[in-house]
């Protein structure tokens, strides 16, 4: 990478902060008021006018749905000056609405950026999801294998006990019979109740105790998971849930041929280079949420960054 191509990159990601950055602002107003698609219609907007100070020939591959159901950041749309590099965007502008309505932690402001065609253009279906964080031996998870199994392989990677392994998994009734299976071989399963590209961002943080991330959420959560783990290394394969013709007719309008195809982490997030930032909405245990100073916002944001394997923390106070 040329040192040109190096600051553009750094020029990139520090945009996506500002991004980022304004969709918490806007989210965090509306904390705890108990209005879910209020709190989520801030972050959209506030985000939209930030992406159009972007200098970028932007396009939104996954965003707050199709065209006739979206009005703003719809998939397909193309934000930014319209002049700039060709960029595509995966973005959630608040990843846990329930959380932001009801004050509770963890909600975030995301959006993952890579060359165009470097994101998989996911529909807003569902997707199995398994993860693992850097420095395990490749193929130590497979999606298609048991959780115990899964497990008990990581475990011997890491030559510790099954019961010394904690997975993260969404607190769902779908999920009843992958917590048996977690619980049969001893390990810790610690339960969200929403939020999973945290969940998965969790696996490769060691300070979170959370060594492997399962089960079924959102496509979208999932390509962005994805690119924050192909910044800081892990494992991760995944495969789109349809639960009806309506889902699979989403699907293939989008391009997806495949629908019994298990995708992994360089399908799902291929660029040659990918950013991923995140800035928190409620405080939570990957950031820190919106502080309201005197006319002054603090808010911090994890930004990562592929091309030099970056982690970085930005923190920000910003006049309101
Ligand atoms: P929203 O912010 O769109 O509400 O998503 C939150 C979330 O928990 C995601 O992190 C997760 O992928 C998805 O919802 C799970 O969906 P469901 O709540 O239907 O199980």
């Amino acid at each position: 990478m040329t040192p040109q191509e190096e600051s553009a990159l750094r020029a990139i990601a520090s945009d996506a902060v500002r991004v980022t950055e304004a969709a918490a602002i806007a989210a965090a107003k509306l904390a705890g008021r108990g209005d879910e698609k209020a709190a989520d219609q801030a972050a959209v907007d506030a985000m939209r006018t930030a992406f159009n100070a972007m200098e970028m020939r932007g396009r939104i591959v996954i965003g707050e749905g199709e065209r006739d159901e979206a009005p703003m950041l719809y998939i397909g749309e193309e934000v930014g000056s319209g002049a700039g590099p060709e960029i595509d965007i995966a973005l959630d502008p608040l990843e846990g609405t329930t959380l932001t309505a009801k004050a509770m932690p963890n909600a975030l402001a995301v959006l993952a950026l890579a060359p165009r065609g470097g994101l998989l253009h996911a529909p807003d279906t569902y997707m199995d999801k398994i993860a693992v964080g850097p420095g395990l031996p490749d193929g130590v998870v497979d999606l298609d294998a048991s959780p115990a199994e899964n497990v008990k392989s990581v475990a011997k990677a890491r030559r510790i006990k099954a019961e010394e392994i904690t997975v993260c998994v969404l607190d769902r009734p779908r999920h009843a019979e992958i917590i048996a299976s977690l619980r049969s071989v001893g390990a810790r399963v610690n339960l969200i109740s929403d939020g999973d590209v945290a969940g998965v961002i969790n696996t490769t943080d060691p300070g979170t105790g959370v060594d492997m991330y399962v089960g079924q959420g959102g496509a979208p959560e999932g390509v962005l998971a994805a690119a924050a783990l192909r910044c800081v290394g892990g494992q991760m394969q995944a495969r789109l849930v349809f639960r009806n013709d309506d889902e699979r007719g989403r699907a293939a309008r989008i391009g997806v041929t495949d629908f019994d195809r298990k995708y992994d982490l360089n399908e799902l997030a291929s660029g040659d280079w990918v950013v991923f930032s995140a800035t928190g909405v409620t405080r939570g245990f990957l950031v820190d949420g919106v502080v309201s100073l005197k006319g002054r916002k603090r808010t911090e944001t994890l930004v990562l960054t592929s091309h030099d394997q970056g982690v970085r923390r930005v923190r920000s106070e910003i006049p309101t």
